[in-house]
């Protein structure tokens, strides 16, 4: 319960707002949430241009799917089974100070998983002790659903004592990380997250795509950057002239530099393989919040070592584990993705495009359960009254994003990849550009193109999550699915 003094605090605060603000004031929404179902958001779905609701939407006879029925096929074994504890406690950070977070099977980050392309990964999590209770989300992957995690929409939070079981198939090779999705602002922040790998199926491709691999997990505790958990640098041991893939995986609240005195080039971005990588030299690659790049580095000579600078205050040294090298500093100059590689053909065709869908951000004064604050709006509207992204299996999706505000944004859509066709009106000229996460600063605009190809309700927000928990959420929605859980409720869920 906030005290008197900070109930007639806020008060004087939305009084001297209302006042700046003058006749803008009558603009302001004070919403009181309470609780409610994300299907709700928006109120009227008007959002949706072009063709119309479908006949199936409309009736009401028409059928239902519940978001708990998407889900991997119930009777195939798994193939890869992993049980994973969350507890909310003290986290050591070798090379720094200890820090109160949560850990998974007690350390920060949890386990790195591994799973091979079209193997059945089946994960069961146990929420041990966070007492606001905790999920899983597994960030980048395209998984049924039923498996998406988001405290809310997908399933309850798992309160403390429970169990949920996550199912899905990993058909995308590449690098992922995994993270709660209950209060995240505080739960990804304090550590609730590890790394996931999805090796190729194909064992010539695995082989070819290095001798050596090595994940670098950033993620900063309590103002401490860290690798891997540690507040150190990390070496990697290499025979000379072989390559190494380094997968950064981004698991901060804002960009992450990645730069090299030696050239390197960007194996696959947010998991997804580059065509024809050029070498990368004298720039640096910026990996968006929630993001990743897997780069590769030739190892140096015999008793040498190369140093790839991640995230800007840890390096992996590279080479004979003895050596070091120096750092070099960080490039003005920026590898653009707009234009890295070699086009590719897209397996669907944008053009074809059978819904539209603007996603403006911007910000604007307000009261969210009593909070004043600057709260950022879409399309205009503030959380909860924002846009739902209505969709039909099947459709071809085109998507404006357009950052009208003074922050860069992290933007990730859920349950599907999707491919940039421009920036600001150029056209993308390289490999095919497909992220999950995208940085989208003050100013830019964004064309994206996705096929609604995996039904359910997913999440469409920022990775900056502090923006996220202030309304910078909306949601895609495949007609004719429902879910029976709903956010601020008496199950506590708080997705962001
Ligand atoms: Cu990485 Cu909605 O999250
Ligand atoms: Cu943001």
């Amino acid at each position: 319960m906030p005290s008197r003094r900070e109930l007639r605090r806020c008060a004087v605060v939305g009084v001297a707002v209302a006042t700046a603000l003058g006749a803008g004031a009558l603009a302001w929404s004070s919403t009181l949430l309470g609780e409610y179902s994300v299907m709700d958001m928006g109120g009227e779905h008007s959002s949706h241009a072009g063709h119309g609701v479908s006949a199936a939407a409309s009736d009401p006879g028409a059928r239902q799917v519940d978001v708990t029925a998407l889900e991997a096929d119930p009777d195939r074994p798994a193939d890869v089974r992993v049980e994973l504890v969350a507890r909310q406690e003290r986290i050591e950070v070798p090379g720094g100070r200890p820090v109160d977070g949560y850990t998974v099977n007690g350390t920060s980050p949890g386990p790195e998983l591994r799973a091979r392309q079209g193997e059945l990964v089946e994960v069961e999590f146990v929420n041990e002790s966070v007492a606001d209770g905790a999920t899983l989300h597994w960030h980048g992957i395209d998984v049924p659903n039923a498996a998406d995690g988001v405290a809310g929409i997908t399933q309850d939070a798992v309160p403390v004592g429970g169990r949920h079981v996550y199912r899905f198939v990993a058909e995308d090779a590449g690098t992922y990380w995994y993270h709660s999705h209950q209060v995240s602002h505080e739960q990804v922040e304090g550590g609730l997250l590890g790394a996931i790998v999805i090796e190729p199926m194909d064992a010539a491709d695995a082989a070819a795509s290095a001798a050596t691999e090595f994940v670098a997990l950033l993620h900063v505790y309590g103002g401490q950057h860290t690798l891997n958990g540690r507040a150190q640098d990390e070496h990697v041991a290499a025979a000379p002239g072989t390559p190494v893939r380094v997968r950064v995986v981004n698991t901060d609240q804002g960009t992450a530099a990645v730069w090299s005195a030696t050239p390197f080039r960007v194996l696959a971005i947010d998991g997804h393989e580059v065509d024809a990588p050029t070498e990368v030299d004298g720039r640096r690659v910026l990996i968006p919040a929630g993001g990743r790049a897997d780069v590769a580095i030739p190892a140096p000579a015999a008793r040498e070592a190369v140093r790839l600078h991640v995230g800007g205050a840890r390096s992996v040294l590279i080479g004979d584990p003895d050596a070091s090298a120096p750092p070099a500093p960080q490039p003005d100059e920026t590898l653009d993705p707009l234009a890295y590689g070699e086009p590719a053909p897209l397996e669907f065709d944008p053009a074809a495009s059978d819904r539209s869908f603007e996603y403006v951000i911007a910000r604007r004064p307000g009261i969210i359960d009593g909070r004043p604050g600057n709260f950022w709006t879409i399309n205009g509207r503030m959380f909860p009254d924002v846009p739902m992204f209505q969709v039909s299996e099947g459709d071809v999706v085109t998507m404006r994003v357009r950052n009208d505000s003074g922050d860069v944004h992290p933007m990730h859509l859920h349950g599907h990849h999707v491919v940039v066709l421009s920036r600001d009106g150029v056209a993308s000229s390289g490999s095919p550009w497909i992220v999950d996460s995208l940085d989208v600063r003050p100013g830019e605009s964004y064309e994206l193109a996705f096929v609604a190809d995996n039904p359910g309700i997913w999440s469409d927000h920022c990775h900056t999550l502090a923006h996220a928990v202030d309304g910078l959420v909306a949601h895609l929605m495949y007609e004719g699915v429902t879910t029976p859980f709903t956010i601020n409720g008496a199950a506590g869920n708080l997705p962001e």
